[in-house]
């Protein structure tokens, strides 16, 4: 299958139904860095309709890498597993439905790769929760956090306080990323 296209009309879904779905520009620059660093295991915190999850799904698949990819929202669950099915990707993606908050702490595994772009309010919780399950040298992305740090100064505090090196990358016009290594 073609996902190119599929994913190009799943895009376009997205806008005219105001779903946050990240740009073509950051999917493929996160894309790079899956493909760079050949990610074994990631996890993604909001799935929305499974467009970012496909795209990351794509370069996995070559390595047999393997997506886990959570949200509590049931229609956008439902989405997704739909879209993952259409997309033929269901082999490399476990969609979790529910609270990121409720689930992080229950996953079993560890992660070499984790995208968070649930909540903006809550992206420092996610990261709190995240953390534990970042394998040493492991990398952490934050979608949004230019156009939303108002929403998200506790972030930027935490990650003073802790003395996380990271850096602030303007990925396109519409915003930017945070990225950390652990
Ligand atoms: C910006 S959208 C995700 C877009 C998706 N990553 C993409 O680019 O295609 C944010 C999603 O996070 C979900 N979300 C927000 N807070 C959450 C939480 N605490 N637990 C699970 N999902 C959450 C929302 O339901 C929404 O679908």
């Amino acid at each position: 299958m073609d996902r190119i296209p599929f994913l190009a009309k799943l895009k376009k879904y997205g806008i005219v139904n105001n779903i946050p779905n990240i740009t073509l520009e950051n999917a493929c620059f996160l894309r790079g860095i899956i493909r760079k660093k050949k990610v074994k295991n990631m996890l993604e915190i909001g799935t929305a309709n499974g467009y970012s999850t496909i795209h990351f799904a794509c370069e996995l698949e070559e390595w047999w890498g393997h997506i886990t990819t959570i949200d509590f929202s049931e229609v956008a669950h439902k989405a997704a597993l739909e879209n993952f099915k259409q997309a033929k990707t269901e082999k490399t993606i476990q969609a979790y439905h529910g609270d990121a908050r409720d689930i992080i702490p229950t996953l079993d595994q560890k992660y070499d790769f984790i995208f968070i772009d649930g909540l903006k309010k809550r992206s420092k919780v996610f990261l709190e929760l995240a953390w534990d399950k970042l394998e040493e040298w492991g990398i952490i992305v934050i979608d949004d956090v230019i156009k939303f740090r108002h929403k998200m100064e506790d972030l930027y505090i935490y990650v003073d306080e802790q003395k996380l090196t990271y850096n602030i990358l303007p990925i396109d016009e519409d915003d930017g990323i945070m990225m950390i290594i652990k």
